[in-house]
């Protein structure tokens, strides 16, 4: 079964897409099968790289068949061993439809035991900067979340209050019967600028979730840089658009740094690397089976 990853955070603009991109990309060109998942219903992540093959079907049959996709939901980007299932149901439409199911949150977990994944190591699943069912279901499915925060007050504070909010009340659903508790959020700190403010700030990020059982803040922190800016307008990875590898910020060496603290079993594997494999997640974070 792939690895699951959902990018959630209840506050737009945060890196989200970009880092879901891009982190599929270099794995992708590590050698990884990569499926990428815009559950984002404004999709950006659906037209982000592109597409060489578009199936006639998108995330919204993946939803509304109750998490069965079917390979007619799977794209093909022009690059090897990364597919997409776009996102196609602009407005409130899969929200709605989600808010009848009784089983709305279980509907993407399920979808990722589906035979059409199998054949993928790894699995990355975008969402919306906003609280909704189907970032709630995008939640449950994953082995683990990233949640990037930008480092200012605002992002800090929406994070704090917003995106671990939405992950308590989440969890708090097995006290009363949900059968499992989500995985870990790891919190990047994406779009750092070199100011004081801003490193206080991710200090006290650091600090303040320290004792939370789900959150814990990853130690690769993303410099704001017009790199990722600049690969997503020429629509390429952003590894292989800043290559610098003796600048240490740059954005070949800090993607490299990103996949390599998720996946330890990675550690000083480049892209160019063959027979690649994804082992040891970080932590024991992955979600707990919680049936009584
Ligand atoms: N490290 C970075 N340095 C500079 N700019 C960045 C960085 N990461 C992301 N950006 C820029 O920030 C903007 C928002 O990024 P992105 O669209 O990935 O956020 P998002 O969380 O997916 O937003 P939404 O919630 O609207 O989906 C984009 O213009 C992107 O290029
Ligand atoms: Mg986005």
């Amino acid at each position: 079964m792939p690895v699951v990853i959902s990018f959630v955070s209840t506050k737009g603009g945060v890196g989200k897409t970009t880092v879901a991109a891009n982190l599929g990309g270099l794995l992708a060109a590590f050698g990884m099968k990569v499926l990428a998942i815009d559950a984002d219903v404004q999709p950006s992540l659906s037209k982000f790289f592109p597409v060489h093959y578009r199936s006639p079907q998108g995330l919204s049959a993946v939803v509304t068949s109750g998490g069965n996709p079917t390979p007619d939901c799977i794209s093909r980007t022009i690059f090897s061993n990364f597919d997409l299932i776009y996102s196609d149901t602009p407005g409130a439409g899969l929200q709605s439809w989600l808010n009848q199911r009784e089983d709305r949150l279980m509907i993407l977990r399920r979808a990722m035991r589906s035979p059409v994944l199998e054949a993928y190591d790894i699995v990355l699943i975008d969402t919306q900067g906003a609280v909704g069912e189907l970032q709630k279901s995008a939640a449950m499915a994953a082995d683990f979340m990233i949640s990037p925060v930008k480092p200012d007050a605002l992002s800090a504070g929406e994070f704090a209050t917003g995106t671990v909010a939405m992950l308590d009340e989440l969890n708090r659903l097995a006290d009363f019967g949900a059968p499992f508790r989500s995985g870990d959020l790891l919190v990047l700190i994406n779009a750092h600028e070199r100011t004081s403010n801003a490193r206080a700030l991710a200090s006290v990020l650091r600090q303040r979730f320290s004792a939370h059982p789900k959150v814990s803040v990853l130690d690769t922190v993303v410099p704001s840089a017009a790199a990722y800016a600049a690969a997503a307008t020429a629509r390429v990875p952003v590894h292989d658009f800043d290559r610098r590898r003796r600048f240490e910020n740059s954005a070949w060496n800090i993607m490299h740094r990103l996949a390599w603290e998720l996946f330890p079993s990675l550690a000083n594997v480049y892209v160019g690397a063959s027979g690649v494999k994804l082992a040891g997640l970080p932590g024991p974070g992955v979600p707990e089976e919680c049936i009584a």
